[in-house]
């Protein structure tokens, strides 16, 4: 099966840099990535490369390299399905704010409305893959939807879940650990949608790191890969809080663990907490399967991984205000970072947005610097909250674009995403700059215990006694 032209529905954070590498790495095939979202497509066009909606290190070069050629974005969407021979869902699935799962489940709305659309508009055999995390057997229903609303015909559905972390999309994405492909092993039409697939990683992935497995495998090998990785995170975390207790240093019990070759080095540091739209919303969706199938122990088992992020957010903030003589009223707190993770304008689940919030109900005045960040999208996240009006949160927020001005006359400062500029600040100056006793609260472990205590900070680090 000769695959001539791609599209994938869905301009995100997955369908943008992942569409653009295969459009790079396949310079044969055309590919078309459509939206509904008009702004979000503009943006993907727009000749100044600063504007593209997603920052990812190497992104803008190779969409400047591929636009225009054999990459497209559009809201055409219609036309895009019709053209194509195989089709990406790469479109949203939030946690349901509504209705049965609330809080919980996935929406699948979004995924459905494409299942829906492909049918109507297909008048040739399309090989459908979902790209979105999922919930298992979610193939399944876009197949029944696809079967029963198409006017006869014929889709192959496969798994294609993503792997890539932002920040690092480029590089997982051309130098993958593994590809996973699940499909319908059963029949020769789904084993030629399979090689289809195949054919195109093949491009650049070797081959022996391109897997094959049946459908619900891979989309439970997504969330399972999801559900490890936040586990990580939050057994770190739980040990930090340990650390802090005990005098120990959570870097050194991280280097000490992690030279196991059992255990392995990476995904250990310690933080305010992990974020992103992916560790909670699986997890959470994890649950919700667990207890569907009536498996208590295991949904809460998983749940515990959520709990313990959510406590370690919030003793990040309680104990700012503890540190602050137990009151932050009216107090400056100046905020470094609030992606969720460095190299990504991401905010989605930021853990900055929750000990903001904390501390805007202490009465503080937090001011926050980020350097991919942009200021609508910080109120944006915290209005979300409903805590307080959007004219309060004005009021008791600020952002500015100048990391100096942001920390003037600072109480204290909380380090919350582990952007590389910060360790090159001027610490000296800023000290110099600030509130006496100058408190600084590294939430993400990234600066130097003995220097900045030498030049008179009152340095609390996460996962370290003082
Ligand atoms: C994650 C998965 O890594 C990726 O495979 C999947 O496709 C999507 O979800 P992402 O959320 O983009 O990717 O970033 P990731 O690097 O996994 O970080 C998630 C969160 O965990 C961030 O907030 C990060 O700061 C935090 N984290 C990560 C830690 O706190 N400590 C660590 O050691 C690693
Ligand atoms: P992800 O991180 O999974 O890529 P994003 O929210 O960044 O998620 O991107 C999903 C995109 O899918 C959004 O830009 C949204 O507008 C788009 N989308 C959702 N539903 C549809 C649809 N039915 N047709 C086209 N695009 C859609």
């Amino acid at each position: 099966m000769q695959i001539k032209s791609i599209c994938c529905i869905g301009a995100g954070y997955v369908g943008g840099p992942t569409m653009t590498v295969i459009a790079e790495q396949c310079p044969e095939i055309k590919v078309t990535v459509v939206d509904i979202n008009q702004s979000r497509i503009d943006d993907w066009n727009d000749d100044n490369l600063n504007n593209l909606p997603i920052f990812e290190p190497g992104l803008a070069e190779i969409v400047e390299k591929v636009r225009g050629k054999n990459l497209f974005f559009s809201t055409e969407v219609d036309k895009a399905i019709e053209e194509a021979d195989m089709i990406f869902i790469s479109v949203n699935t939030p946690t349901k704010t509504y209705g049965k799962g609330k809080g919980m489940a996935a929406d699948l709305k979004y995924i459905e409305l494409c299942a829906r659309q492909i049918a109507r508009v297909a008048k040739t055999e399309k090989i459908v893959i979902e790209k979105s995390t999922l919930p298992v057997r979610t193939a399944s229903a876009i197949k029944d939807i696809l079967d029963n609303t198409s006017n006869g015909v014929q889709f192959q559905i496969l798994s294609n879940p993503e792997f890539l972390a932002e920040g690092t999309a480029i590089e997982d994405l051309l130098n993958p650990d593994r590809v996973l492909i699940g499909g319908d092993m059963s029949n020769s039409e789904g084993k030629k949608a399979i090689q289809a697939l195949v054919e195109i990683y093949a491009n650049w992935v070797p081959k022996e790191k391109i897997l094959t497995t049946n459908v619900w495998s891979s989309e439970l090998s997504k969330l399972t890969a999801n559900a490890f990785l936040a586990q990580r995170v939050s057994s770190i975390n739980a040990m930090s809080e340990i650390c802090e207790k005990t005098g120990a240093d959570v870097q050194e019990v991280s280097k000490a663990i992690g030279m196991d070759s059992r255990i392995g080095s990476k995904f250990l540091n310690a933080s305010v907490g992990f974020g992103g739209s992916c560790f909670q919303k699986d997890i959470l969706n994890l649950v919700y399967i667990a207890k569907s199938y009536g498996l208590n122990e295991v949904a809460d088992y998983w749940e515990q991984v959520i709990i313990m992020n959510d406590h370690q957010k919030n003793r990040f903030s309680d104990n700012i205000v503890r540190t602050l003589y137990n009151t932050v009223s009216g107090k400056k707190i100046a905020f470094l970072g609030w992606a969720f993770k460095k190299n990504t304008n991401d905010t989605r689940e930021s853990p900055a947005i929750k000990v903001a919030d904390n501390l805007l109900n202490e009465q503080a005045n937090v001011v926050v610097f980020d350097p991919k960040v942009k200021e609508k999208q910080i109120y944006q996240d915290l209005d979300s909250l409903g805590t307080r009006s959007p004219e309060e949160n004005k009021e008791h927020l600020t952002v500015l674009n100048d990391p100096y001005r942001t920390m003037e006359n600072a109480h204290g400062i909380a380090i919350l995403t582990e952007w590389n500029e910060f360790k090159d600040y001027d610490w000296k100056r800023i000290h110099e700059k600030m509130k006496k006793p100058a408190f600084l609260f590294d939430g993400r472990g990234i600066l130097d215990r003995t220097k900045m205590e030498e030049m008179g900070f009152a340095y609390y680090k996460i996962g370290s006694g003082n």
